[in-house]
């Protein structure tokens, strides 16, 4: 089901913050291989209507455990330290400052012993890619992005001590929010940055009371709209959260993607303020202008630009 269809099935309206419980029994853990498991009791529907009205949503499922064979603490801190994660995918934080890789590195690996040290000391770790590494959120992903056509990764984070991992900010990217271990809070504020996107200037951030204030416990998760600024902390216990990026295809990203194209063409590197003469300028302006419109129909004519959503830079 591609989304435009799937959008198009679902009305619009604005989705008001919503807690919703969810059973209160201890349930075995399914494999969650598809966005209909990962997001239930919430349909399809439910959620692209989400999607479209970028509305924040917060499930409480008590003593639901589902979502613990997506990722451990164990199982990330073991990717970490074996090296199947590059140590340059990775960063570790504390009180909201990246910690300099020579604080845990030793010849250009993670040495286990100063890592646990950091984590043991109130750090944090962040792994923004995690997906290629973890073969059921690469699967996880794969659907995802097939189902919805958006560019789709998963992130983790690992935080021990109070504070939290990163500072005041919002994403670019709409995220869905699965706390596997421990418990962090959750403080958003509006109103969000409408419809960002990677390289905007710097907005001013909101200092009101914030929209969203809750904790979020083993089997909670949180759809956190795009643009929206947002702390967390958590207490003294490790607290592991994956994000759920959606990248939605935007006209800016796809033109950005073009631009990149373009530079390795020659034809629009040549300087046109050093032209022989009015008719040779003239005839290459022509040229250009052709092009150009050619290229851009060719963009918005591609199934990757309405569809597929892969002309997307990563997310800073
Ligand atoms: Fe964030």
């Amino acid at each position: 089901m591609a989304i435009r269809s799937a959008m198009e099935r679902v009305s619009g309206g604005r989705h008001p913050v919503a807690v919703i419980e969810f059973g209160n029994q201890a349930m075995a853990a399914p494999a969650i291989a598809s966005l209909e498991d990962l997001i239930a009791p919430l349909t399809t529907a439910d959620f692209i209507g989400l999607l479209r009205s970028r509305a924040i949503r917060f499930q409480r499922n008590p003593g639901d455990n589902r979502f613990s064979g997506l990722l451990t603490w164990q199982a990330f801190r073991e990717l970490i330290e074996s090296g199947a994660v590059p140590a340059e995918e990775g960063r570790v934080t504390k009180d909201e400052t990246v910690i300099p890789p020579l604080f845990y590195l030793e010849a250009g690996k993670v040495a286990a012993a100063k890592f646990e040290r950091l984590m043991s000391h109130g750090a944090s770790v962040i792994v923004a890619d995690i997906d290629p590494h973890v073969p059921i959120l690469k699967t996880l992903c794969a659907s995802i992005r097939e189902l919805t056509g958006e560019t789709i990764k998963a992130g983790a984070i690992a935080t021990t001590g109070d504070g939290g991992a990163l500072r005041y900010h919002y994403d670019e990217d709409d995220l869905f929010i699965v706390q596997l271990e421990g418990s962090k809070r959750w403080r958003i504020h509006g109103p969000p940055v409408a419809n960002p996107v990677a390289g905007m200037d710097a907005k001013p951030a909101p200092r009101d009371e914030p929209v969203f204030d809750e904790i979020l416990r083993p089997g909670d998760t949180l759809f956190l709209p795009a643009g929206y600024w947002h702390q967390c902390s958590n207490e003294q216990e490790l607290s592991l959260h994956l994000g759920i990026f959606f990248k939605p295809v935007t006209t800016y990203y796809a033109v950005k993607a073009l631009l990149a194209k373009l530079i390795e063409d020659e034809t629009y590197r040549r300087p046109l303020s050093r032209s022989e003469s009015a008719a040779d300028r003239a005839a290459l302006e022509a040229e250009i202008r052709a092009r150009l419109i050619d290229e851009f129909e060719k963009m918005v004519s591609s199934p990757s630009f309405f569809g597929a959503g892969k002309p997307t830079p990563p997310s800073g």
